[in-house]
C-alpha cells in the first residue's frame, strides 16, 4: 500500500474512510473531517469497543468503516497492530483503490510522533505480500492502494512533514527485509544478496565494499569458508558504511548480521519436515542492509557500519564436517562438533572484522538457535549484552515501536557448555542452554565492551498468519534499531 501522511483529507477523493477510534472518541483530526466522523458515529451505535467495528454507506465516501480500540489505557502495540493489519485486509477483499485512515489514538510508549511515523509504516505494510512469483492473473491485476493516513490535527507542520518522509523510509527499509527474507535460496544466494546490498548503498547513498572468495581467503576467514565448503555458490562479506556529511560523527555503530542464504544444516542435516523455512536465515543479515538503508536516508548523526557474512550451508563431498578444526580470523580455533552450528561460525570472522571500526557499540542480528525459539516464542527476540544501558536502551527503543526484547544471561556459569578437548572452543553447547551457550560462543569473538547479540530466530519469521501479521519474513530489526539510533546520544 502507499500511504502519504497528510494535514487534511479530501472526502470525496476516496472511496474508503477507516476511522480506528478508542471509547473516549478523542477526535485530534482537522476540523472537517471531525465533523463527519462525529455525525458517522452519531447515526451509528458505535462505542469504540475493541473488535466492534461498524461500515456505513455514506455519500462521500462511500463507505464509512469504523473501528474500536477500546479503552485509550488499555490500548497496546498487538491491539492497534491488529486494527491496522485489518483495515488493509479489509481493504484488499472490498477492493478498495483509494482509501482514507485516521487513526485516533496512539501506540503506548511513544511520543505522537513517533506513533504517527508508526501507524503510517505499519498501514504501508498491512497487505504486504511477496508476490514477485505468483503468475496468476488475479495477482497481475491487483493494483496497488493509495492510502491517506490523516495526521493528528495537534501536530505541527513540520512534525508532519517529518512523519511523512521518515515512515516512507521506513517503509522501504521494513520491505527491504521482507523481501529479502521471503525471496528463495536458489535466488537470493550470497551473490545476490551482496548485488542487493549495492543496490540499496547506491540508491541510499552509503559506501559498500563487497569482498569474494579470494580476498576472504586473504583475510583469513577460516569460519566463513568453513562453512561455505559445502556450496556450490561462492561466498561473499559485505561491510556497509554510512558517514554523516558535514559533521563528525557522535558514536560509531557496527551491526552485524548472519547472512546464510540457506541452511541445511550441512553434514549435521536437518530434518526434512520445513527445511524450506531455513531460506529465512539470513535475516539478521536483512535487518542489518534495512537498516542501512534507512540510516542513510534519514541522514542519522552516527557513523554506521554494517558488516554481513553470507554463505550458504550444505552437505556436499567437500563439506565441513563434525570433529574438523577451523582457524578463524582472529587466531581462535573452534572444534566444529555440529555443522548446523554454522551462524556462529561465520559471525566469529564477520565480528572479528568489526574491531577495525573500534565501534563504541557493537549489535549483532542473527537467526541462531532453535532454542530461543523454543524459550520465547515468537514473542520476544533473545538479548544478550554485556551492557547493561545498552541493553536497556535496545529494549526501550523495542517497546516503542512494538519488537519485544527479552534479556538472557552471559554469565561464565555457561563457559564450560563450549569447552573443547581439542581447540579452543567448541561450536555447539548441546540442548541445554542452547540460546545462551551461543551467545557465550560469539562473546569470545566481541572486542567492544558494549555488545548486544539479538537472537531473531523466533521473531524473524511468522509461521502462520496472525491477525497482526502475514505469514512469512516480519522485517524485525530495523524499526527497533533505527529509534535506538535516534535516541543515541
Ligand atoms: N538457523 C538455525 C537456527 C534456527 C533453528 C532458527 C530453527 C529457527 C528455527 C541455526 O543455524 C541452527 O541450526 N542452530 C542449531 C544449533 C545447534 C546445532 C547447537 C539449533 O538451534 O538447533
Ligand atoms: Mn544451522
Ligand atoms: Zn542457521
Amino acid at each position: 500500500m502507499n500511504v502519504t501522511v497528510s494535514r487534511e483529507l479530501t472526502l470525496s477523493a476516496i472511496d474508503h474512510l477507516y476511522v480506528l477510534v478508542t471509547e473516549e472518541m478523542n477526535l485530534d483530526l482537522p476540523a472537517r473531517l471531525r465533523t463527519r466522523i462525529e455525525r458517522a458515529i452519531g447515526d451509528s451505535a458505535f462505542e469504540g469497543r475493541s473488535d466492534e467495528s461498524i461500515t456505513m454507506l455514506a455519500g462521500a465516501p462511500r463507505k464509512i468503516t469504523l473501528v474500536g480500540l477500546g479503552k485509550a489505557e488499555a490500548l497496546s502495540h498487538r491491539g492497534l497492530r491488529a486494527a491496522i493489519y485489518a483495515v488493509g485486509k479489509t481493504a484488499r477483499r472490498q477492493r478498495d483503490k483509494k482509501i482514507g485512515v485516521a487513526l485516533c489514538a496512539s501506540f503506548p510508549n511513544a511520543s505522537l510522533e513517533a506513533s504517527t511515523r508508526l501507524a503510517a509504516d505499519l498501514v504501508a505494510h498491512s497487505d504486504y505480500k511477496y508476490a514477485s512469483y505468483i503468475t496468476s492473473a488475479e495477482m497481475k491485476k491487483r493494483g496497488e492502494i493509495a492510502c491517506t493516513l490523516v495526521a493528528p490535527a495537534s501536530l505541527d507542520r513540520r512534525a508532519v512533514a517529518r512523519v511523512a518522509a521518515q515512515s516512507s523510509v521506513l517503509t522501504g527499509a521494513v520491505r527491504t527485509v521482507k523481501d529479502l527474507g521471503n525471496g528463495p535460496g536458489n535466488l537470493v544466494t550470497p551473490t545476490q544478496l551482496a548485488k542487493r546490498a549495492q543496490e540499496v548503498a547506491r540508491e541510499a547513498g552509503l559506501k559498500c565494499t563487497v569482498f569474494d572468495k579470494k580476498q576472504i581467503q586473504k583475510l583469513k576467514m577460516g569460519g566463513l569458508l568453513a562453512v561455505n565448503r559445502g556450496s556450490a555458490q561462492e561466498p561473499r562479506f559485505i561491510v556497509m558504511e554510512y558517514v554523516p556529511t558535514g559533521r563528525r560523527p557522535k558514536k560509531t555503530v557496527c551491526l552485524v548480521g548472519k547472512g546464510i542464504t540457506f541452511d541445511s544444516g550441512g553434514i549435521s542435516l536437518k530434518p526434512g519436515e520445513r527445511m524450506e523455512e531455513m531460506k529465512f536465515d539470513m535475516c539478521g543479515a536483512a535487518a542489518v542492509m534495512g537498516t542501512m538503508q534507512a540510516v542513510a536516508k534519514m541522514k542519522l548523526p552516527h557513523r554506521v557500519v554494517g558488516i554481513i557474512p553470507s554463505t550458504e550451508n550444505l552437505p556436499s563431498g567437500t563439506a565441513y564436517k563434525p570433529g574438523d578444526i577451523v582457524t578463524t580470523m582472529s587466531g581462535k580455533t573452534i572444534e566444529v562438533v555440529n555443522t548446523d552450528a554454522e551462524g556462529r561460525v561465520i559471525l566469529a570472522d564477520a565480528l572479528t572484522y568489526s574491531t577495525r571500526f573500534k565501534p563504541d557499540h557493537l549489535i549483532d542480528y542473527a537467526t541462531l538457535t532453535g532454542a530461543c525459539v523454543i524459550a520465547l516464542g515468537g514473542a520476544a527476540t533473545g538479548l544478550f549484552s554485556t551492557d547493561d544501558e545498552l541493553a536497556s536502551r535496545l529494549t526501550a527503543a523495542g517497546e516503542e515501536v512494538g519488537e519485544r526484547l527479552w534479556r538472557m544471561p552471559v554469565w561464565d556459569d555457561y563457559k564450560d557448555y563450549i569447552k573443547s578437548e581439542w581447540a579452543d572452543m567448541k561450536n555447539s553447547g548441546g540442548r541445554a542452554g542452547g540460546a545462551i551457550s551461543a551467545a557465550m560462543f560469539l562473546r569470545e569473538f566481541v572486542d567492544c565492551p558494549s555488545w548486544a547479540h539479538l537472537d531473531i530466530a523466533g521473531t524473524a519469521w511468522a509461521d502462520n498468519e496472525t491477525a497482526r501479521e502475514a505469514k512469512g519474513a516480519t522485517g524485525v530489526g530495523v524499526r527497533a534499531t533505527v529509534r535506538f539510533l535516534e535516541e543515541l546520544a
